[in-house]
């Protein structure tokens, strides 16, 4: 196991949800499994006017996101826990000098011997996130002279291509690169962490990854939820820039990668920026049109409730064009996966909360036995990010009895079989990693803006395009009535459930 150092955690928008409802429950259970150096301290900072103990009991004592801890009887540690926090105010304004925030961090530097180094988490919206690193090289808090110093960086990193690019300068500006961690908390899933084991610690699964033997990938990514409080924030996003550009992009980028030479953080990250970069960019609009598809889901009546339709949420546009549903075809221009078709969506207000990979592979190119209904019996291969997450093999077995009936049959792994292991959070996987100064699970600057590249054409053609659509469906369905236009011949999306296994098998092998 790699080493964490004694150090201390600067959280910018401390007094912000993802303090309370993602970052610090993460620590807590980082400190419960004995991961935290024996010197450690969390100083949140913001704009609000709060004590050590304001702080303490927000966060900690008396937050919601850790009532269950408090009443299940863990008074004892979470009071140990929140005694590792501080607080300090940044003033009116972050864009004000930091000499206060300085003073404080040297003097919890020398009292708790966390030996200079610091992480600095920035929890505030990214349009102050220059002229916080600004701010804090001004102080000569990012020279990582005398302990490293490192700059974490929350999503959304920019709106489009030249805003990432801006940022991305910004941030070198006083940062190194090496010294910035852009999180994207979809690498902190074990399962999608798992496509590279998949992939690359087994023999079966490699030979047969690529044009020869894949028909094509299927990525769905569902949310049952819609919008919820975040109405104002996602007008302005939607799915493509929201999901899309980052968690998605770099689910297709493990699949689509070449093997790295080794597991060391730049290593991978070198294949999967060239991976991003193999995807073919399309502006023309006539292929923009036929293999796009945008959506946005309209009030419906569910299990006797009525559910809003998107343009009725808070904070949104009532006559917005914002899409819900984003569904991309596309091709990756390299040696290994040419012509192969990617069919990735990402949705909210969908039947179903789940996130999978599917690899379909050709049928057989000879057909022996009776061929009806192939595309419901070809091979498929199910990676299963979330929930019930695991691997599903689909195969053909026969059907007892006279003649060569085949029917589809499942060899699956379930993770809930793994009853000794402790799954980490994402959260909690993400920032041990930058605690110990991994990086192989946060985003390069040039992968980021290699997504960017994709995704910007069809930004532009569905804000600016003649004949873009924008299709509706109801809340709690599989998308527009169009949605399997995307695809030719007899395929279409496989409409997962809940369940890994959701499709009756002829029989489960365990
Ligand atoms: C976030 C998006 O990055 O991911 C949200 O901003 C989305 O809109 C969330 O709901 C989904 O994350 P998960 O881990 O629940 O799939």
């Amino acid at each position: 196991m790699n080493r964490t150092e004694n150090q201390m955690l600067i959280i910018f928008g401390a007094s912000g949800d993802l303090t309370a409802r993602k970052l610090i429950p993460a620590l807590y259970d980082l400190y419960l499994g004995d991961f935290l150096p024996e010197n450690f301290a969390i100083l949140g900072t913001s704009r609000s006017e709060l004590s050590d103990e304001d702080f303490r009991e927000k966060v900690v004592t008396k937050s919601p996101y850790l009532k269950d801890r408090l009443e299940n009887g863990d008074k004892k540690r979470l009071r140990e826990f929140s005694n590792l926090l501080y607080y300090q105010d940044i003033g009116g304004d972050y864009a004000e000098h930091y000499g206060g925030l300085k003073e404080r961090i040297e003097s919890l530097n020398r009292d708790l011997g966390t030996q200079g180094n610091y992480i600095f988490y920035l929890s505030t919206p990214p349009n102050i996130y220059e002229i916080i690193a600004k701010n804090l090289a001004e102080q000569s808090l990012s020279d990582d002279s005398e302990g490293w110093r490192r700059l974490i960086v929350e999503k959304p990193f920019g709106y489009d291509l030249k805003s990432a690019q801006e940022l991305n300068r910004g941030l070198q500006r006083y940062f190194k690169e090496s010294q910035i961690f852009r999180i994207d908390h979809y690498l902190g899933k074990e399962t999608v962490q798992n496509l590279l084991v998949t992939r690359f610690a087994n023999s079966i699964f490699e030979p047969l990854w690529n044009r020869h033997f894949i028909h094509h990938v299927e990525i769905t990514n569902a949310e049952q939820v819609g919008v919820e409080k975040r109405g104002g924030y996602y007008d302005k996003s939607g799915a493509l820039r929201d999901m899309f550009q980052n968690h998605l992009m770099q689910i297709v980028s493990l699949v689509v990668m070449e093997p790295p030479i080794s597991d060391q953080p730049e290593e991978i990250r070198n294949e999967k920026v060239k991976a991003l970069k193999s995807l073919r960019i399309m502006n023309d609009e006539k292929v923009l049109f036929e293999n796009t598809i945008r959506a946005q889901y309209v009030a419906s009546n569910l299990n006797g409730q009525t559910i809003k339709g998107y343009r009725e949420e808070q904070g949104v546009d009532p006559e917005s064009t914002t899409e819900t549903y984003a569904a991309i075809k596309f091709y990756v221009d390299n040696w290994r996966w040419k012509d192969v078709p990617f069919f990735v969506r990402t949705a909210k207000r969908m039947p179903t909360k789940v996130t999978e990979v599917v690899i379909h592979f050709k049928g057989p190119h000879h057909h022996i036995f009776s061929s009806a209904g192939v595309s419901e019996k070809d091979n498929k291969l199910i990676i299963r990010i979330q929930p019930d997450e695991g691997i599903l093999l689909k195969f053909g077995v026969k059907v007892p009895g006279q003649g060569f009936k085949v029917e589809r049959a499942n060899l699956d792994f379930y993770y809930s079989s793994l009853v000794e292991t402790n799954v980490m959070s994402a959260y909690e996987r993400l920032l041990l990693d930058a605690m110990q100064g991994d990086a192989t699970l946060y985003a390069r600057a040039d992968e980021v803006e290699a997504a960017w590249e994709f995704v910007d054409p069809i930004l532009d053609y569905w804000n600016n395009g003649r004949d873009v659509r924008m299709y509706g469906y109801s809340a709690g369905v599989w998308g527009p009535l169009n949605s399997g236009d995307l695809f030719d011949g007899s395929y279409s999306w496989r409409n997962p459930g809940e369940n890994l296994a959701d499709d009756p098998g002829f029989c489960v092998i365990c």
